[in-house]
């Protein structure tokens, strides 16, 4: 089987790469990845000597340079991670998530289409990795409410509504082109190789650094968080097993308030709470994420191996232990965006 996995060199997309490899290691693994800001080489270091695994540095929105790659290496699944993925971002500069988000998707499925038009193709599945941020929010006050995959979509920042309109597009090439698609909607991941300006390995870093730790609004906003490694696990069942055309919700039942993660950090890294500072709230702030993934864990049986207090555990020591990786990435390019960001907080 051979599979393209853009995105590789972020957070989820190496997680998935490690996973691949490991998992069926028979498998030909082709990354495709722009290096943005937020993708690494160092992570993908220790697979880079693996016979099976080939990495490609392309934008996704580059047609030629992605049709070229697919009619060299003739991939029966493509498995799309690459975005630009961080909220705060998109709210500062929504242009590029439109781009990348919406119209680098389009390009990779134009670029199916046509391995799916070959005589006698083996293209089998084009997978695009969503988020449940599409469904907006929900409120604090209804813990029964959760996202199911008919929830409607009803996005509130650029970055969502970027992911929102790739999705509509995936389902358009399904039902006017018959490209089998899927799409998984996953919750907040955390774990190794999750880049520092997002909320648990930010707050980790600074408290280990003794900074303080920039609490949006009340601190109450609820986030799903779900171990990458069950996420990879999803969408490893999904391309092998989910129904073409369809939406699989992936979430950990695992709903906690910023601000308790927060404190579970400083508490673990034996931290004052007193590096807690709240600062301005994000402008359309999402209250609640909460996920029902009833339909994968019936129709696939999958369902969350990690429980958080175990994968919160083992996120902090990797962070401890693997310096090496994140000091870099606040020495280097990021060091603008962060302290742009941080003279606003
Ligand atoms: P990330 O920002 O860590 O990594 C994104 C990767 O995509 C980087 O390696 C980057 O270089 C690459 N990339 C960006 N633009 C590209 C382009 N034009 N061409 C090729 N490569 C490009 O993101 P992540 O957190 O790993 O998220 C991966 C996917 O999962 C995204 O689609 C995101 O929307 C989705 N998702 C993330 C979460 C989460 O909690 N992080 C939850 C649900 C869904
Ligand atoms: P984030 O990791 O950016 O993920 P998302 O916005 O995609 O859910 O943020 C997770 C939550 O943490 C979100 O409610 C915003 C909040 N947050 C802070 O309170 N402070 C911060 O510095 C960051 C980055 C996020």
């Amino acid at each position: 089987m051979v599979i393209v996995v853009t995105g590789g060199a972020g957070f989820i997309g190496s997680n998935f790469v490690f996973h691949m490899l490991k998992e069926h290691p028979d498998y030909r693994i082709i990354c495709l990845d722009k290096l943005t800001y937020a993708g690494n080489m160092s992570t993908l270091a220790p697979v880079m000597d693996n016979p099976n695994f080939r990495f490609v540095k392309e934008d996704i929105c580059d047609r030629d340079a992605v049709f070229k790659l697919f009619e060299e290496e003739q991939p029966e699944i493509v498995v799309n991670f690459a975005a630009e993925s961080h909220v705060d971002r998109s709210i500062e500069d929504p242009g590029i998530f439109l781009t990348t988000n919406i119209l680098g998707t389009q390009v990779l499925m134009d670029a199916c289409r046509m391995l799916m038009n070959k005589e006698n193709s083996t293209f089998k599945r084009y997978h695009q990795v969503s988020t449940d941020e599409v469904y907006g929010d929900l409120p604090l006050d209804r813990p029964d409410l959760l996202f199911t995959e008919t929830t409607p979509i009803h996005t509130s920042s650029p970055y969502s509504s970027s992911k929102a309109g790739a999705d509509l597009l995936v389902m358009a090439y399904n039902r006017t082109y018959g490209l089998p698609v899927t799409i998984s909607r996953c919750s907040n991941n955390y774990g190794p190789y999750h880049f520092p300006e997002k909320l648990i390995p930010l707050m980790i870093i600074n408290a280990l650094h003794d900074e303080m730790l920039p609490v949006y609004g009340d601190g109450l906003n609820v986030r799903d968080w779900l171990y990458v490694e069950d996420h990879c696990k999803a969408i490893d069942k999904i391309i092998h097993n989910g129904r073409v055309g369809e939406v699989y919700n992936v979430g950990g039942h695992n709903e906690m308030a910023n601000i308790d993660i927060v404190k579970l950090i400083l508490a673990e890294l034996g931290k004052p709470e007193s590096l807690i500072k709240y600062v301005e709230d994000r402008h359309g702030h999402d209250r609640r994420y909460a996920i029902d993934p009833t339909k994968i864990s019936q129709e696939l049986g999958w369902s969350p191996e990690t429980k958080f207090a175990d994968g919160i555990k083992k996120t902090i020591h990797w962070y401890l232990e693997n310096q090496a990786w994140w000091q870099p990435i606040i020495d280097g390019e990021y060091q603008d965006y962060y302290e742009k960001m941080y003279s606003k907080k």
